[in-house]
């Protein structure tokens, strides 16, 4: 993607279908985190003086829910309109727009996840070991989820060394658990 003026009808070719697919990806982060907002874990009070505020409000983790689930909507509308813009067809939007959405889409989906976590831990948090275990499986799989994600949302340039060590011990991971 650094050389765009280079880039072969293959790969121009490629580049377009990526977008279609970062497009559908980000348009269901923004309709699920649109949706998450509105269904919120412990509803609305529906009665008296309090009646349509979240009931959990005072929460630590109904924050944490509030804070992800706007990070994910919001950055994941920034994604479409930047993949939307990388439709026109110019070489040089092509590749600002996959800069500025595919990070922001990795943001987008780490967000949604943790609004996941926070949301299911809300509903949880009665149940000691049922709302660790959530906790647990929440902080695992969201390394694993950064650890994937990080490389892939770096601006690929050859120089970017950060980048290089990053993919280079995830790839190793990968051979080490499949165990090749
Ligand atoms: C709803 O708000 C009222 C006060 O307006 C309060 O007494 C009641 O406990 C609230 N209900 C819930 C489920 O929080």
């Amino acid at each position: 993607m650094e050389h765009p003026n280079r880039l072969r009808p293959q790969s121009i070719n490629a580049c377009t279908k990526s977008v279609n697919t970062f497009l559908l990806v980000s348009t269901l982060v923004a309709t699920v985190t649109f949706a998450a907002a509105f269904t919120v874990p412990g509803g609305y009070n529906s009665s008296g003086t309090d009646s349509g505020i979240a009931t959990m409000l005072r929460d630590k983790g109904f924050h944490i829910f509030v804070f992800c689930d706007s990070i994910a909507m919001y950055s994941s509308i920034i994604a479409a309109v930047a993949l939307i813009w990388a439709q026109l067809g110019d070489l040089t939007l092509l590749r600002d727009a996959l800069n500025l959405a595919v990070p922001l889409l990795g943001v987008a989906l780490f967000m949604m996840s943790m609004t996941f976590t926070a949301g299911l831990f809300l509903a949880v948090s009665k149940l000691q070991w049922l709302s660790t275990a959530v906790l647990v499986m929440g902080i695992t799989f969201l390394t694993m989820l950064s650890v994937i994600l990080i490389p892939l949302c770096t601006p690929v340039t050859p120089s970017n060394r950060i980048y290089r060590y990053i993919s280079y011990y995830v790839v190793y991971l990968v051979i080490l658990a499949t165990g090749n």
